[in-house]
């Protein structure tokens, strides 16, 4: 999908998706998203910040910069940061070819972006990250993948179409094979969610 029908798609559903997201993000996300912030401090980015739903999980004195390709989802993060009393740093901004300088982030996270990243996209954006990254900083990546157990896959598979409907993703990415492909060195792989939704840390080596 091009990424200016992934920007008008999220411009669209921008209004919708926290009511959209609202039971996966209270019983299956809310809980993994600490785990992605866990000992990050520094100036970190968060990329593809949508509606700020890691917001709640800075840890305080984090010097946070959001990016995403919607104005209309920077706007809900705003929104959202104004409520929770968090000073946000927003930018509309596409995380393939950012603005920033080299290794100016101590660590940068990303959730359920790179499920929306087309696949031809996911090495360059690690090495977008590897470049703004500081040499010995982490990228946290957390994202779906198909199940290989046979009822969750074709579970994953009949959800497939509206998944790419709704929010322009997919759960065949494969992004944690593109991390040493891109240079960076894999620290951590492993499954928060049953086999699903996966927590991928890597290091950009110094
Ligand atoms: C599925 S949402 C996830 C939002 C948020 N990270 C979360 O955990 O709820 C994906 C977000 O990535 C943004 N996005 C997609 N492609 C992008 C790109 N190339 N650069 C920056 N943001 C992008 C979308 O606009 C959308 O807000």
């Amino acid at each position: 999908m091009r990424h200016g029908s992934i920007r008008a798609k999220y411009e669209r559903i921008a209004r919708f998706y926290d009511r959209l997201d609202r039971s996966f993000e209270t019983k299956r996300y809310r809980p993994l998203r600490p785990v992605l912030f866990a000992g990050l401090n520094g100036a970190v980015l968060d990329a593809g910040v949508g509606t700020g739903c890691n917001m709640p999980f800075y840890a305080p004195g984090t010097w946070v910069v959001g990016i995403d390709l919607s104005r209309a989802m920077l706007g809900r993060a705003k929104a959202k940061a104004a409520a929770l009393g968090i000073v946000a740093r927003l930018a509309q901004m596409d995380i393939r070819h950012t603005a920033f300088a080299d290794s100016g982030f101590d660590a940068a996270v990303a959730t359920f972006l790179f499920c929306v990243l087309a696949p031809d996209d996911q090495h360059p954006t690690l090495l977008e990250l590897k470049r703004i990254v500081r040499p010995g900083g982490e990228i946290r990546l957390l994202e779906y993948v198909y199940s290989r157990h046979p009822v969750r896959r074709f579970v994953q598979w009949l959800w497939s179409p509206w998944v790419r409907f709704a929010y322009g993703a997919g759960f065949d990415r494969e992004t944690a094979r593109h991390v040493s492909e891109a240079g960076l060195i894999m620290i951590e792989e492993r499954f928060l969610f049953r086999d699903m939704i996966k927590l991928i840390v890597a290091r950009v080596p110094v």
